[in-house]
């Protein structure tokens, strides 16, 4: 396994979810991050999707002891560098053009290309990829569709997200292929606009502790 894999594969496994952040006010990036490790998730996604997502990654990346921030929804090349240069442990995709995985082979930062397919995922592992993202997880077939790939694909792991709940959560960490799953309900922008920090540490901390079922 190469280096970025395993760095990937240990940030990864660290914790059973992975918020999903998408971040408007870049005020609320480093006490959200904070809240967020202190209820024991590490591993964490700032989407490119806002405009302060580049700024919310490199405050948390400098600021937030004990946790791995990763970029998600990162499109093109240039994003891909934007993320490496403003400390990204990680780079998250909703696919894998081949443009994007030429900006990952040539970049120190791992990367967690989505697939939906069988398909794209055989692809990916020609690559050398193992740890995959499956998106979106609930309308691209869920957890009959990840099953149904662990028989004739049985290398590859996924991070299922896209409709992924407290309560469907258990049983998608069931699969032998899943890694973690990722999600946003950990972080609901209600929370996030009133600041209550110990509500979403609390949304973590059980989280957290989510096992298979
Ligand atoms: C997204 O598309 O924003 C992520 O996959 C998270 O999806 P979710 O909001 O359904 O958890």
């Amino acid at each position: 396994m190469s280096d970025k894999s395993e760095a990937l594969r240990r940030i990864l496994s660290a914790a059973p979810v992975v918020p999903v952040l998408t971040i408007e006010d870049r005020a609320v990036a480093v006490p959200l991050a904070r809240a967020l490790v202190a209820g024991g998730l590490t591993a964490l996604e700032v989407t490119l999707r806002t405009a302060a997502g580049i700024d919310c990654i490199r405050a948390i990346a400098g600021e937030v002891e004990g946790a791995n921030i990763g970029a998600g929804t990162v499109l093109d090349a240039r994003q891909y560098e934007a993320a490496a240069a403003c400390g990204a442990k990680f780079v998250v995709s909703p696919g894998a053009p081949p443009s994007l995985v030429a900006a990952a082979a040539a970049s120190p930062v791992p990367f967690l290309p989505g697939v939906a397919t069988a398909g794209e995922a055989m692809t990916l592992a020609e690559a050398g990829y193992r740890v995959l993202k499956f998106f979106p997880a609930e309308p691209a077939g869920g957890i009959d569709y990840l099953r149904a790939l662990s028989a004739p694909l049985p290398a590859i792991s996924f991070c299922p997200t896209g409709g992924i709940t407290l309560k469907n959560a258990p049983a998608y960490l069931a699969l032998a292929n899943v890694i973690c799953v990722g999600g946003s309900w950990v972080a609901p922008p209600a929370l996030l606009a009133s600041g209550d920090w110990e509500k979403v540490t609390s949304l973590a901390r059980e989280a957290s502790r989510l096992t298979a079922a």
